[in-house]
């Protein structure tokens, strides 16, 4: 090693703030065998008591540590915000910005060489990964698994997927109490993430298309023996990159950007990846657009057999199908080999001779899942930013669809009403829902999947076409357009359609639009007023002033890279 550390600015010095540094790591019981001349490496660790998905990283940091340790770094563990997806309100997204500006901050403020970022757990992956990005030391992503398949009475259940299916089912009275208990007694069995292909799974399988992660890390299930050598891996390898200075900026290309879209449509990607992969492009300075998503979704078809674009698997079988690898070397001339990754070796040698073992679990690409896009962009009078729809999870027959909007201001508003039979709603009924928005959430909540009113559900309806400027849960499924931007919130003209107006959708040609006059909308724009901030103080007020739509990925503008001059390493 011919270069000087950074962390050895903190260490080295003979003044009196080297002798702080020296004197306080002597505190904890350290001597200067365990720091000098070794790369530091900042362990950021997402664990929290309430985080399932990532129970195990207690553990599995120590297994980090050793690599560590064996490669002759020094180990230095530092919390980050952990974002339990299922318990913070009213939506982690409105967090993910928080974690990316903790993260490059850690890494920016401490002694450190490089990183492992330990994540999994929906927006703990673009969260780590976007702070990471903009401080550039080398790093790689620890993917926190996915967790065991779940199992009600000898059956599969599948993370969110089931939720919604039997959820349906009790409210039309087809289950009881008894066996809604059963699924929810089994529907998450061991620590990870969600084993549907939600956010969690698309987003870990997208961390390692970009070349993020020791490649084919995103598939081992966390339960699994592997996963534990993998973490001890990922601490070898972090000292490895530090001494070849490897970092995001050498690893990131345009071509790594295109591998992680196409392999987004290839698995049947949770909608959520679109934010993210922009909210990452950008940062990078290779900005994708939702364009590019629409001509990826018609040029890639799904590949990835796993619910809820797929009939039956879960990640667990993905895993035991051949996982990313497998998958990737399926994609062929949709993938491009020369892509740089953290191992060292480009994209292509580390999935060469990679092999497919369970066929109906990973396609080919002359045997798709779907013929219908994972992802297709809509455009039109009601979204002229765009909406999203994920066509290989909704009913073929709504992708062309027209009928009467069905408008409701607020989830709380949906939430009281949804069930009133007075109504009057059909199943050709367009179900709106607006407010939900990245400001009027705030933070775009995961409400975008509209519940079937129950009367319907009784009849046996099971899809409905839905709009509304929220997100959904990557393991939800239906003909749901989403993230219609601009948002009702800040005027766009979601904020102007009636109940009773009709409303027209070709999700193939890629339209959206109400059928009201010009005129007519010109004049409900002239009476809609900006609705009161949610938020007047805090984390909250700095958030509206400078959250982007949906369409550009979420991020704040002042963190972008094209913001203003790059943020400066500390004195010390
Ligand atoms: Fe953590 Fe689904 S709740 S990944
Ligand atoms: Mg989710």
């Amino acid at each position: 090693m011919t270069r000087t550390l950074r962390s050895a600015r903190w260490f080295e010095p003979d003044d009196l703030r080297g002798f702080g540094h020296r004197s306080r790591l002597m505190q904890m019981g350290y001597s200067k065998e365990d720091w000098q001349g070794r790369p530091v490496i900042a362990i950021l660790n997402t664990w929290s008591d309430i985080n399932p998905c990532h129970a195990h990283f207690r553990q599995r940091v120590e297994d980090v540590k050793r690599g560590v340790l064996q490669a002759g770094g020094f180990p230095i563990e530092l919390p980050a915000l952990s974002l339990s997806e299922n318990f913070v309100k009213p939506t982690t997204m409105l967090y993910r910005n928080l974690l990316a500006m903790e993260t490059e901050e850690l890494l920016r403020s401490h002694p450190v060489d490089g990183a492992v970022l330990m994540g999994g757990c929906d927006k703990t992956t673009p969260g780590l990964l976007l702070g990471a990005i903009s401080m550039d030391l080398p790093c790689l992503f620890l993917p926190a698994g996915p967790m065991l398949r779940g199992n009600l009475r000898g059956e599969v259940l599948g993370s969110g997927a089931d939720t919604w299916k039997y959820w349906d089912d009790r409210r039309a009275g087809k289950i009881g109490l008894e066996e809604w208990q059963g699924v929810e007694a089994g529907i998450a069995r061991s620590y990870g993430h969600c084993m549907t292909m939600g956010t969690a799974a698309t987003m870990t399988a997208l961390a390692d298309a970009l070349g993020l992660c020791l490649t084919g890390a995103s598939s081992i299930p966390a339960a699994d023996a592997n996963h534990i050598r993998m973490a001890a891996a990922c601490g070898r390898r972090a000292v490895e990159m530090v001494n070849e200075d490897l970092r995001p900026s050498h690893v990131l290309s345009r071509a790594s950007f295109d591998n992680a879209l196409n392999v987004a449509m290839a698995m049947g990607c949770s909608t959520n990846a679109i934010i993210h992969l922009i909210a990452l492009s950008r940062r990078a300075g290779f900005p994708l657009t939702l364009d590019d998503f629409h001509a990826a979704g018609h040029r890639v078809p799904v590949l990835a057999n796993i619910r809820p674009s797929g009939e039956r698997y879960l990640m667990e079988d993905f895993f035991y199908a051949g996982g990313l690898k497998a998958l990737m070397a399926q994609m062929g001339d949709l993938l491009d080999g020369t892509a740089a990754t953290v191992t060292g070796q480009t994209l292509g040698a580390e999935i060469a001779g990679a092999e497919t073992y369970l066929p109906d679990v990973i396609r080919s690409l002359d045997n798709p899942v779907s013929s219908e896009p994972a992802m297709a962009v809509l455009r039109g009078n009601l979204a002229p930013q765009g909406g999203v729809i994920k066509p290989s999870a909704a009913d073929p027959r709504l992708l062309n669809h027209r009928g009467p909007a069905l408008v409701f201001d607020s989830y709380a508003e949906m939430k009281a009403r949804i069930d009133d039979p007075s109504l009057g709603v059909t199943a050709d009924t367009v179900l709106i829902m607006r407010g939900a928005g990245p400001q009027g959430g705030p933070g775009m909540p995961e409400w975008g999947m509209l519940p079937i009113p129950k009367h319907l559900l009784e009849q046996g309806v099971r899809d409905m076409v839905r709009i509304s400027d929220a997100r959904m849960s990557g393991t939800s499924y239906g003909a749901c357009i989403l993230h219609v931007s601009p948002e009702a919130h800040v005027g766009g003209p979601l904020a102007l359609v009636q109940t009773g107006d009709i409303i027209v959708v070709d999700a193939r040609a890629g339209r959206i639009d109400m059928d009201v006059p010009e005129d007519e909308l010109a004049r409900r724009r002239a009476n809609w007023s900006v609705p009161a901030a949610k938020a007047g103080r805090g984390y909250g007020w700095v958030y509206a002033q400078h959250i982007l739509q949906a369409d550009q990925g979420c991020d704040f503008d002042f963190l972008e890279t094209g913001f203003g001059a790059s943020a400066p390493e500390p004195d010390i």
